[in-house]
């Protein structure tokens, strides 16, 4: 481990046995109790609106208070006249305010749990490893910048000393989507941070309440005021940051369309060049042949497809199966999905928990109806009837990957079959898509897996296992293409594209 090399060994996040029921049931009664807090994002005299469940547009999570763009001079001259100390403390010091920030993260574990839940619609489940997941990139990040904070000594000739050093570039802006609420709104700000900047935090508008409390703990746990600040607003404040003088790298999660604006943005700025980190979607396929064993491919369709409702820029959404098995395995598919339950994410019986708003479900919606005109759906579940944006699991056979060409981003898994003999065609129509986020391979033939690994232009390959949930440093995530720039996030090349390097030349 890095942090090994410094005696700081590091390791994941346990999280929270929800299978244990002395702690679940204290879980969900402290979970019901916090149904009665309203939390506050934002200060100021910006627009007031109110936060409500994706689940049920009748609860009230909370209030947002909008940054004005015109305060928007104040917070970054704050964070550019912070920057230098907070670089000068050194990577240690950062390091363990960082570690300290993790801690705080894990003792409210129980407030993002239901903040989670409450505004970002996720299930109990999935809320567990959403906090996991903010730590650990808290943590490892943490770890890379004791470990970048080394100097390098670099080779020359006898009477000369070279030596190399990272320093941070000046105030990050990092803009986050709501899809991981508190997971990549925390890593891009610890990674930022850990490299010696100061960072202005933009949540997405759909769950500011989560990003709050995140500031407000790193706050707490030490970290200056000035050096990591929350901008609450929308795609409006997100451009405004983008494009100010003051902005010295941009740390992007979100679509291929925002990525695109961001990039033209900060080629078009006046001032320093300034890098662009854009983490992006994915049109994600599994390929699936005649050898894998059905059961497997079921339970990891599942997951893949369904867990989340399908709002992981991770998910499965073109499933590819040889047409020799193609039958029995949409049977078992199709078995499965009509088990999981659908509704409230308070309810731990819950498998699919709603999507994000109104907005979302009425862009899956209108898919779904393009699908069904064409008696192109094999499978739907009901949908619940209570007052939430609910979209219902459904399963679709395409003739072909040419009539997708956007990433839907929910509980929909489009089916095509393909010819023994042919998995180069099935690659080749995946790379054709220009994403390259991730694939999953189910196979029990070692050649094919070497192959495909060979032959595929994704970030992330996952085979005979679902290929969702990347876990910090084991699997570093991100894709390449349409899908992203990299570098990965919760990989060991992270943290230093934030910095900037610098070398000292001494002729002694
Ligand atoms: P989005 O692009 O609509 O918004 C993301 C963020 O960008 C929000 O904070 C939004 O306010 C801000 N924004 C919007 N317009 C902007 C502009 N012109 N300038 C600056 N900021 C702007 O995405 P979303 O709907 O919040 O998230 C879902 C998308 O994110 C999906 O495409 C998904 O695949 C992708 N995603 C990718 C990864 C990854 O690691 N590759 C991870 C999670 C989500
Ligand atoms: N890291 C997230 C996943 O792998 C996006 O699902």
């Amino acid at each position: 481990l890095p942090g090994e090399m410094f005696g700081t060994a590091r390791r994941n996040s346990a999280g929270c046995d929800l299978t244990d029921i002395a702690v679940r049931e204290p879980l969900l009664r402290r979970l019901a109790e916090l149904e009665r807090k309203r939390w506050t994002a934002g200060e100021g005299s910006g627009a007031r609106t109110e936060v409500r469940s994706p689940f049920d547009h009748a609860l009230l999570v909370g209030e947002v208070i909008e940054t004005v763009p015109a305060d928007l001079d104040a917070m970054l001259s704050r964070a550019a006249g912070s920057q230098g100390a907070w670089d000068a403390i050194g990577g240690e010091a950062r390091a363990r305010l960082l570690d300290r920030t993790a801690d705080l993260f894990e003792a409210h574990r129980e407030e993002f749990y239901s903040l989670c839940i409450r505004e970002a619609g996720k299930s109990l489940p999935d809320a567990v490893l959403e906090v996991r997941e903010a730590v650990d990139f808290l943590r490892y990040y943490a770890a890379e910048g004791r470990r970048l904070a080394q100097p390098v000594h670099l080779p020359g000739p006898t009477g000369e000393l070279n030596e190399l050093r990272h320093h941070g570039r000046g105030v990050w802006t990092c803009i986050s989507p709501w899809n991981f609420p508190l997971a990549i709104f925390t890593g891009p700000v610890a990674a930022a941070l850990a490299a010696g900047n100061s960072a202005i935090a933009k949540p997405a508008e759909q769950t500011p309440l989560i990003g709050a409390l995140a500031v407000r703990l790193m706050h707490e746990a030490g970290i200056p005021a000035d050096v990591v600040q929350l901008a609450v607003g929308n795609g409006r404040i997100g451009a405004a940051l983008v494009s100010h003088r003051l902005t010295s790298g941009v740390a992007f999660t979100g679509s291929t369309a925002v990525a695109r604006a961001i990039n033209r943005s900060l080629a078009e700025r006046e001032g320093p060049i300034v890098p662009l980190i854009a983490e992006t979607g994915g049109q994600n396929a599994m390929i699936v042949d005649s050898s894998a064993l059905p059961e497997q491919v079921t339970r990891d369709v599942v997951a893949s497809a369904f867990q989340s409702a399908g709002q992981r820029c991770s998910a499965l959404r073109v499933l590819f199966v040889q047409d020799d098995v193609a039958d029995t395995m949409l049977t078992m598919i199709r078995g499965a999905m009509e088990a999981l339950s659908i509704g409230d994410p308070r309810l731990p019986t819950t498998d699919v928990g709603p999507v994000i708003d109104g907005e979302a479900k009425a862009s899956l919606d209108a898919h779904v109806a393009v699908l069904r005109a064409a008696g192109q759906v094999l499978a739907e579940l009901p949908l619940p009837t209570n007052n939430g944006s609910f979209v219902a699991p459904v399963i679709a056979e395409l003739p072909s990957l040419a009539s997708l060409k956007d990433e839907h981003f929910g509980p929909i898994l489009h089916v095509i079959r393909w010819k023994s003999g042919e998995i180069d065609k099935v690659i080749d129509q995946i790379n054709a898509t220009g994403f390259g986020l991730t694939l999953g391979l189910q196979s029990r033939i070692d050649t094919v897996a070497e192959h495909v690994a060979r032959r595929a232009r994704v970030g992330n390959l996952y085979i005979n296992r679902n290929q969702i949930g990347a876990v910090v440093e084991s699997q570093p995530f991100g894709g390449e293409g349409l899908s992203g720039t990299g570098p990965k996030a919760g990989g060991p090349h992270y943290v230093a594209r934030f910095a900037t390097e610098r070398v000292t030349c001494i002729d002694t």
